[in-house]
């Protein structure tokens, strides 16, 4: 039998989104008030979502308090109260998108968990928009 089990997460954090090969006037007419030069942040929220087996032995797909504890490592200790343009060197070259964002949790995550587990993450940057990624290309 097979369940999904999920888990939220949160963090804060600037950032601002700019292509360095386009002049101020193209960024803002592209990213609007996200290229503002001196950032600006969210409270972002995720669901990661693992689907796999129920172990007979534990009754579980996956340990809630280990995916705690991933989430913990892996995600909140790197973002949280955090610049990503700045602070993560992923992001130096790399706009900080919810999308680019999704795809770096999404990797981050699924390197810590067993490969017979499907992940999906879902990441709000407000709380009207969202984006979700499941690894496929
Ligand atoms: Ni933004």
């Amino acid at each position: 039998m097979k369940a999904t089990i999920s888990r939220k997460g949160h963090f804060s954090a600037a950032h601002r989104l700019y292509n360095h090969h386009w002049d101020y006037k193209k960024n803002i007419e592209i990213f609007g008030k996200c290229a503002y030069l001196n950032y600006h942040g969210h409270n972002y929220e995720y669901i990661v979502s693992i689907t796999g087996k129920i172990d007979p032995t534990t009754g579980f797909v996956l340990s809630l308090q280990k995916l705690k504890n991933i989430l913990y490592d892996e995600i909140e200790e790197l973002f949280d109260h955090k610049n990503i343009n700045l602070d993560i060197k992923e992001f130096y070259s790399i706009n900080p998108t919810a999308e680019n964002i999704v795809i770096f949790i999404w990797n981050k995550i699924n390197k810590r968990i067993s490969s017979n587990l499907d992940l999906k993450i879902t990441l709000y940057e407000t709380v009207n928009n969202f984006v979700e990624y499941d690894g496929k290309k």
